[in-house]
């Protein structure tokens, strides 16, 4: 039987089904491992079973025993593994694409309608019962009409788009490269982020965090916006100069912003709790049953495909 360690609890259907399958070490407390513990516990292991919250860079990869051949991190994105030193390792890295697609494109919209309807603002009235009705009480901007930017138009991309034609949104769209015309349904390509930005009333962030995107929002790129527009990352939070955007926010540059994902994550910017115009939530975007669960499932299957098969489907470097 093959040995994995299990660096973060999961939902207690994945830890069983991993039980199952392999010897697997589970994280009981769902401690915050340091680096030290997380070589200490690897050793003897066949593979490693990630979260987002490990920072598995070259030097903690180095250090891994020569029995590790698959990192498989449960989550979509692998910024926080480098995929070449594990390479070099001959580390095989996988992630877990598709199944959470549709979850995240929901907290998108979420992020969406939190920011343009001013939620914030009045979850706080409701709460301090300080509020009456008015004509122009919280008045917010409206999706009709609106044109919608999306960064990044993979998977999630394509699933806020879809979500978000039913509201009468414009879809506009920047992605390495130009989608078919079955796969763009409707929505106009920009060559590059200046002509997008420039017509995106909204902009919902779904690309990878690549050292190309790192603070792709910045002082510069955040005047290509119209003044008044809406800004939404439920991606990663290295996308953001967030001093750029707490800047934009207080000139009204930039009417709101809608955020799931920090730089430094959980302790985000401080700028952010305090500003009214900033929905802000705690990273939810996967964060459903059925979705977490299928996550678990497939980081599973994953190493076991890897195993069986010496590659996976879902092999990332
Ligand atoms: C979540 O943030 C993921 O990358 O899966």
């Amino acid at each position: 039987m093959k040995k994995i360690l299990i660096t973060r609890r999961l939902l207690k259907v994945s830890e069983e089904k991993a039980s199952k399958i392999f010897d697997a070490n589970i994280n009981a407390n769902d401690e915050l491992y340091s680096q030290s513990k997380l070589i200490e516990l690897s050793q003897g292991c066949d593979a490693i079973l990630t979260s987002l919250t490990e920072k598995m860079d070259e030097d903690t990869i180095n250090k891994l025993p020569d029995t590790i051949k698959v990192i498989s991190n449960f989550a979509v994105g692998f910024g926080n593994i480098d995929l070449e030193a594990a390479k070099k390792r001959g580390i095989a890295v996988t992630n877990t694409p598709d199944v959470l697609t549709d979850a995240t494109a929901e907290i998108a919209m979420l992020l969406i309608l939190g920011a343009t309807r001013r939620a914030p603002e009045g979850i706080e009235h409701a709460k301090n019962s300080d509020w009456k009705w008015s004509a122009d009480f919280l008045i917010g901007k409206q999706l009709t009409g609106a044109r919608l930017g999306i960064l990044g138009m993979g998977r999630i991309g394509r699933a806020v788009a879809k979500l978000s034609r039913p509201f009468g949104m414009e879809i506009h769209y920047h992605n390495r490269s130009k989608l078919t015309p079955e796969l763009e349904e409707g929505a106009t390509y920009h060559e590059n982020i200046k002509s997008l930005f420039s017509v995106s009333d909204i902009l919902a962030i779904n690309c990878p965090a690549t050292k190309e995107t790192v603070n792709i929002i910045n002082k510069k790129t955040l005047e290509y916006f119209p003044t008044g527009a809406i800004i939404t990352n439920s991606a990663r939070g290295d996308m953001i100069d967030d001093e750029a955007m707490l800047d934009a926010l207080d000139r009204r540059k930039i009417y709101a912003v809608g955020l799931d994902v920090y730089k430094g994550e959980p302790n985000l910017n401080s700028g952010y709790l305090k500003h009214k115009s900033a929905f802000i939530l705690p990273h939810l975007g996967s964060s459903t049953k059925q979705t977490r669960t299928a996550m678990g499932d497939l980081a599973v299957d994953n190493i076991e495909e890897f195993f069986k098969t010496g590659n996976c489907k879902n092999k990332v470097n």
